[in-house]
């Protein structure tokens, strides 16, 4: 295990009971991280915890809509090498039926979930001499899409925020960036299908093909594809990717 390129590096990952989130755990224990996975549903936490390659890994209850919630849970957590806010949530409506509580919603588990973290876990990082961020943004970070507002506005701010404090530890040993994927094949796009085929008439797997025809590649993407870039980005030798947000959607948003 020592060889490996994450070997003694902590890895708190939000989100990681399901979808890509559990992949990316997966994949930073694979590497040789040790994991704190974080999520609100213990039992889906403790037995990815039981499964992952490893030891000293461990399983965090944490709402990162809560602020308390999340204290608690760094509490628990101890010194963390590198933060992983992956954690989020997506809703839809038309512009003028999205309401402020939508954007409260959104904006808290998305946007300021990342900076309540951070604050709280960088400047460990610093003083030990290492540490990457990665949130896991989404290209509606980067671009607009129908119905979305508050979720592209909240995807929006987290990059946003992701790089400006790029700018304020670009001296530190510390890296900040976001991965900005397209469609990816989790509970959140099949939740999305089943949306629009109700509103349309269509059928599921109709809505499906057409969510994964927004990409030129014609498919969606898979949750291991976002583990490896997010992987990538923590490795030590990533030390020159800093302050970027990375679209990892089949060339979707490509001029
Ligand atoms: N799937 C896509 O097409 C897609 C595309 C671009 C970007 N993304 C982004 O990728 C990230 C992961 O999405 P996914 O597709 O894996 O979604 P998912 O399958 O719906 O999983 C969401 C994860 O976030 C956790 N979570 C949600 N609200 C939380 C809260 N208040 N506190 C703590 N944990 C919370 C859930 O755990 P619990 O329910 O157990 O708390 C779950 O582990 C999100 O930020 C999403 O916006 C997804």
């Amino acid at each position: 295990m020592d060889d490996l390129p994450l070997a003694g590096k902590i890895a708190l990952v939000t989100g990681a009971s399901r979808g890509i989130g559990r992949a990316i755990a997966e994949r930073l224990a694979r590497d040789g991280a040790k994991i704190v996975a974080a999520a609100r549903t213990k039992d889906a936490l403790d037995s990815l915890v039981t499964a992952l390659p490893g030891s000293g890994h461990r399983a965090v209850t944490m709402d990162v809509a809560d602020a308390p919630s999340i204290e608690r849970g760094l509490d628990d957590a101890g010194a963390i090498d590198l933060l992983i806010s992956n954690a989020g949530i997506a809703e839809s409506k038309p512009y003028d039926r999205t309401d402020d509580a939508m954007f409260f919603r959104l904006f808290e588990v998305n946007a300021l979930a990342s900076a309540r973290l951070a604050r709280r876990l960088v400047p460990g990082m610093i003083a030990r001499g290492f540490g990457r961020v990665v949130v896991v943004a989404s290209n509606a970070g980067l671009s607009g899409y129908s119905y979305t507002s508050a979720y592209c506005a909240s995807k929006h701010a987290v990059v946003g925020w992701m790089r400006a404090v790029a700018h304020e530890v670009a001296r530190t040993p510390v890296t900040v960036n976001a991965v900005c994927p397209g469609w990816v094949d989790t509970d959140m796009a099949g939740d999305a299908a089943s949306r629009i085929a109700q509103k349309t008439g269509r059928t599921t797997d109709d809505a499906r093909a057409t969510l994964a025809a927004m990409s030129p590649q014609n498919r969606m993407i898979t949750p291991g594809e976002v583990a490896h870039l997010v992987a990538t980005l923590c490795h030590e030798d990533a030390r020159g990717i800093h302050g970027q947000a990375l679209a990892l959607d089949g060339g979707q948003l490509m001029r």
